[in-house]
């Protein structure tokens, strides 16, 4: 079918190829072999022509394509029989040899007819119109490129293309009920909560992250599917094409080198990508409180024991309180360069150390960075100081404890001794004393 209405229109071009609209010949006046010139706005641009042609007041509407609607989309080379070859030359238009009502987009769009066809919307939906079309999201005559204001396919308006269904509660209710579906239940509301949707929404931004810049438009998937933009393996790729400057940040550092080295943390999880840590329909600015003093959390996930070393900090304690205002892991580590202590380029080697203490701590000097980060008196090798110290604090508390301890059991021994020996005299004793309180 497709093969053979795309042959027709190859066979058409030649044909219209010269008549193009807003020229001196009206563009829709097809010349066919033998045929006097067919001008469809002769009928199609006449409301009291089309007026009860078909059932309803709505369908007669539709029917009312003026040229001009054409000669102000992005199809404004095209001529109407491009699209509807098998209309273009015969009236009553049934009598035509095919009655298709026009040939398919991808006819000549084919690389997005072949990402459609690949996507969750076109493979994943029986129900007809529950899911997108190029019609649904292009329109079939006003098509506009994604630049132009008026286009579904704008920055400003594709939140609401995609909420047309994605808030719509019948369809969130089919596709995805279940519970474990958290980021497909309300991603429109989400949406603009995030600083992206801000951007977009009170910044004006256009060029801020909309729902088809990180899901795709046309080859939407599910985030579990090796091809998705969204997949975690992909979705550096994704933030990078805006966060350029972040992304070669990362891509060196320890986090970007294991994810490609494929080594896990110590807690067994892949090094974290963009989305690990500032979540993907739930992402704010990076100095909201709420969310800073969250990473640590996040960070602890991978990191178990330098995160429980860090919350026996004073910087760790008072992070826990909810407070933002001391030291954060990615404080000293840098939020996305982060390397090993031993690097010449990490933030807490030797050498910058004081630099970064100095972030806060103005007056901070050599001395005063060896305060222990991660002070953890139970390993010898890498805190010997701390382990000598807790040692020596140990054998002294031992040491007083055992003194004491052996003071008091016999002085305790002594006073039981006493008590037997001098028993009566003692009780007698008692007896005053009670008398010189009255
Ligand atoms: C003589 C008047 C007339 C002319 C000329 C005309 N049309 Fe139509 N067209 C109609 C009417 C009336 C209908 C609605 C009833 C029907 O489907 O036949 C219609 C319906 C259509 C439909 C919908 C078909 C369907 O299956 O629902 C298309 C598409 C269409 N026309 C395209 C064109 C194109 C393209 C041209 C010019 C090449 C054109 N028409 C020229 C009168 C005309
Ligand atoms: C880029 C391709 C394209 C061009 C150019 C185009 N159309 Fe269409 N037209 C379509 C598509 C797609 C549909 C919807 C077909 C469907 O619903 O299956 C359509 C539908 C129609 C319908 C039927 C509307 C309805 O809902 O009943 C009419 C009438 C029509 N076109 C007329 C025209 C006329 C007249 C022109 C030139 C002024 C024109 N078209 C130019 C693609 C085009
Ligand atoms: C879910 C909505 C949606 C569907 C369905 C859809 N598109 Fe698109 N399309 C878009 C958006 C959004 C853009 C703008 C992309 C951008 O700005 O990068 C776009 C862009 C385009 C472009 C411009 C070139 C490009 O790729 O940026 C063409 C051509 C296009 N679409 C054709 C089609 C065709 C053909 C179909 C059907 C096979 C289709 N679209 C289905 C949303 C959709
Ligand atoms: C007969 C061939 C043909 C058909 C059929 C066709 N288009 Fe186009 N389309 C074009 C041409 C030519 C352009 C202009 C391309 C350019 O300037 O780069 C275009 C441009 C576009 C653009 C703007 C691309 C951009 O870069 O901004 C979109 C969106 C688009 N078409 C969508 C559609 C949709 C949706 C349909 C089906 C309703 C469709 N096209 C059917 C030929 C066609
Ligand atoms: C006409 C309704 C409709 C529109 C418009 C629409 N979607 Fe969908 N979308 C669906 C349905 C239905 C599904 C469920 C498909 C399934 O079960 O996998 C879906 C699935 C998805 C999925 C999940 C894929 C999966 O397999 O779980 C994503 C992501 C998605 N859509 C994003 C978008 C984006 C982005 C837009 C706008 C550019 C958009 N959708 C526009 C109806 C729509
Ligand atoms: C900044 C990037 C980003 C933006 C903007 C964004 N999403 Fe998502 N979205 C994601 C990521 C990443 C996932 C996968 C989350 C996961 O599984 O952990 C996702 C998941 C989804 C899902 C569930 C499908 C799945 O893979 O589980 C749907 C549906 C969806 N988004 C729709 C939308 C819609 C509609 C918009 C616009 C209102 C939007 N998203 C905006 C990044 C984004
Ligand atoms: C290990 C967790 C983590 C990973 C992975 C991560 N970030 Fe960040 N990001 C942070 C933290 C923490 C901050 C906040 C730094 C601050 O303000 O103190 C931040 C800040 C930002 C900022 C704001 C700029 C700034 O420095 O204040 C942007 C934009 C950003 N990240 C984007 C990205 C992108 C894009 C990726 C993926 C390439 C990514 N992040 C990967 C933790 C991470
Ligand atoms: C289409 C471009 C684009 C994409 C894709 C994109 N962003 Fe953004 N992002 C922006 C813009 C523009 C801003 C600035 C908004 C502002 O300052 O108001 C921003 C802001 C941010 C901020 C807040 C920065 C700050 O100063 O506090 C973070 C964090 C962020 N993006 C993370 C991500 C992550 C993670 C991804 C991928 C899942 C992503 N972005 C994808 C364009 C994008
Ligand atoms: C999803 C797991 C994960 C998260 C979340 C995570 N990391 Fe990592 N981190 C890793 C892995 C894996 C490595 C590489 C270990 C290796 O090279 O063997 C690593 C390496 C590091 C290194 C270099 C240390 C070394 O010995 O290589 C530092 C510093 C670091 N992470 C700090 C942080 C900070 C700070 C955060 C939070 C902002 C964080 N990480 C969040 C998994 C994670
Ligand atoms: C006050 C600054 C500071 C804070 C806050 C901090 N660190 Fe560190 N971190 C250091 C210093 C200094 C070192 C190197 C010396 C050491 O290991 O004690 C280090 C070492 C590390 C290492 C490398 C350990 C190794 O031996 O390779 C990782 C991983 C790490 N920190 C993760 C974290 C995580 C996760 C957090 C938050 C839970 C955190 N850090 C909070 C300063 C800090
Ligand atoms: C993000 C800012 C920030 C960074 C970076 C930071 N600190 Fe702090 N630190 C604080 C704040 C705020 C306090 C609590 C205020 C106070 O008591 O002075 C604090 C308290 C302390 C304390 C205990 C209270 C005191 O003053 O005796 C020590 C010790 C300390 N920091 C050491 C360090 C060292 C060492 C570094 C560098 C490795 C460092 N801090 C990096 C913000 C920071």
């Amino acid at each position: 079918m497709v093969v053979r209405r795309l042959a027709f229109a190859v066979l058409l071009l030649p044909l219209l190829g010269s008549t193009a609209y807003g020229q001196e010949i009206p563009g829709n006046q097809q010349v066919l072999p033998g045929e006097p010139p067919f001008d469809c706005a002769k009928c199609h641009s006449r409301p009291e022509f089309l007026a009860g042609k078909t059932d309803t007041p709505e369908g007669d509407a539709a029917l009312l394509v003026p040229d001009s609607i054409i000669l102000s989309s992005r199809h404004d080379t095209l001529a109407c029989a491009s699209c509807h070859p098998d209309q273009s030359s015969v009236y009553p238009h049934e009598a035509a040899a095919g009655t298709a009502r026009a040939v398919p987009c991808e006819s000549c769009h084919e690389a997005q007819g072949t990402a459609w066809h690949a996507s969750s919307h076109a493979g994943n939906v029986s129900v007809e119109g529950d899911a997108p079309t190029c019609l649904r999201c292009h329109g079939e005559h006003a098509v506009h490129g994604a630049e132009d204001r008026r286009s579904p396919t704008h920055a400003f308006n594709i939140a609401e293309l995609c909420g047309g269904c994605h808030a719509d509660p019948a369809i969130v209710g089919t596709y995805f009920a279940q519970p474990e579906r958290v980021e497909a239940k309300a991603p429109v509301v989400q949406y603009f909560q995030t600083v992206h949707g801000a951007a977009l929404t009170r910044g004006g931004l256009v060029i801020s992250a909309t729902c088809n810049d990180c899901h795709d438009s046309h080859r939407v998937l599910a985030a579990d599917s090796a091809a998705s933009r969204t997949n975690p393996e992909n979705i550096v790729e994704t933030c990078g094409r805006c966060h350029v400057g972040i992304v070669e940040t990362y891509e060196v550092s320890a986090h970007g080198v294991a994810r490609a080295e494929g080594r896990r943390s110590v807690t067994d999880r892949p090094a974290p990508v963009c989305s690990d840590c500032h979540s993907s329909h739930g992402i704010v600015r990076a100095d909201a409180q709420d969310w800073f003093v969250g990473v640590v959390e996040e960070c602890g996930d991978c990191h178990a024991e330098l995160y429980d070393t860090y919350s026996d900090t004073y910087h760790g304690k008072v992070t826990k309180l909810g407070y933002g205002l001391t030291a954060k892991c990615s404080d000293c580590h840098t939020p996305h360069a982060m390397y090993p202590p031993d690097d010449p380029r990490s933030s807490v080697n030797p050498a910058n150390l004081v630099e970064t203490c100095r972030r806060c701590h103005e007056g901070a000097n050599e001395n005063f960075a060896q305060y222990y980060s991660h002070g953890d008196p139970t390993q010898r090798d890498k805190y010997p100081r701390l382990y000598g110290a807790r040692l020596l604090m140990t054998l002294l508390l031992m040491g007083v404890f055992g003194f004491f301890g052996l003071h008091t059991a016999l002085w305790g021994a002594r006073i039981v001794i006493e008590r037997f020996r001098g028993e009566e005299d003692s009780g007698g004793a008692a007896e005053a004393t009670e008398d010189a309180g009255r």
